[in-house]
C-alpha cells in the first residue's frame, strides 16, 4: 500500500483492512466475476485483493475528498490494476448525487474501518441501506475497530430495516499459519454481515 502521513484518514492502512482482506483471500474462490463496490476506500487493501482475486470492484471515498480520490488510484496503479480493471469514484456516504446513481448491480459491498465516529454512522448505514434495497441479494461486509463500548449502530438497523450478524474471526488465517492478533495490531475488530431484513 502507498501510505502518507497525511491530516486524512485516507492515507493511513488502519489496522481494519488487513483483516477484512485476509477474508476475502481465504473465500477467494467465490470472488471472480462478483462485482463488489468498497465504501470509504482510503488505501484500498480490501478492494484491491478482491480485484485481484478476479472480481470487478468499484472503490469509492468521499466526493469532496479529491487527494484522497486521487490516492485511492496511486494505490491501485502501485498494485499494478489498471484504471479499465478498476472503478475510483466519489462517493460520499448519506449523499444521493451523481454517482452512487451508476454503481449498476453489486454483489458485495465492503467497509472497512467506516464506523469510526458515531456523527457519520447514520450517513453510511443509510447509504447501505439504499444500495441493498436496489441490490436486495448483496450483503455489506465490513470490519470495525472498537473504540468506545458505548457506540452501537443497533438502533440505526433497526431504523433502516437492516440485520448484522458478526462473523467470528477465531479461525481467520489458521491454516496459513496467520497470527490474527498480529493483523488487529493488537485492537480489537469485529466482522460484521449486514443484510436487509
Ligand atoms: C478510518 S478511514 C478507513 C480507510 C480504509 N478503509 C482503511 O480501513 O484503511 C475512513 C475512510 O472513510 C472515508 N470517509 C470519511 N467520511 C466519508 C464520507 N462522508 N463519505 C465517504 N467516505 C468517507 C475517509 O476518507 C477514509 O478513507
Amino acid at each position: 500500500m502507498d501510505e502518507h502521513l497525511q491530516a486524512s484518514y485516507s492515507f493511513y492502512t488502519w489496522p481494519s483492512a488487513p483483516v477484512l482482506a485476509w477474508f476475502l483471500w481465504e473465500h477467494r474462490r467465490e470472488l471472480p466475476g462478483k462485482h463488489i463496490v468498497e465504501l470509504g476506500a482510503g488505501t484500498s487493501l480490501p478492494g484491491i485483493v478482491a480485484a485481484k482475486c478476479g472480481a470487478a470492484v468499484t472503490l469509492t471515498d468521499s466526493a469532496s475528498l479529491p487527494k484522497s480520490l486521487k490516492h485511492v488510484k496511486r494505490c491501485c496503479e502501485v498494485n499494478g490494476l489498471q484504471p479499465s480493471k478498476v472503478r475510483v469514484l466519489g462517493l460520499t456516504w448519506g449523499l444521493f448525487l451523481g454517482n452512487i446513481f451508476t454503481l449498476g448491480p453489486i454483489d458485495l459491498i465492503l467497509g472497512s474501518d467506516c464506523f469510526y465516529e458515531p456523527s457519520v454512522f447514520e450517513d453510511i448505514i443509510v447509504t447501505v441501506a439504499f444500495l441493498l434495497e436496489k441490490n436486495p441479494q448483496a450483503r455489506f461486509l465490513c470490519t470495525y475497530q472498537e473504540r468506545s463500548a458505548d457506540w452501537s449502530i443497533e438502533h440505526l438497523l433497526h431504523k433502516w430495516q437492516l440485520q448484522c450478524e458478526q462473523i467470528p474471526l477465531n479461525n481467520l488465517g489458521a491454516e496459513s499459519g496467520i497470527d490474527i492478533n498480529e493483523l488487529m495490531e493488537d485492537h480489537t475488530i469485529h466482522l460484521l454481515e449486514i443484510t436487509r431484513v
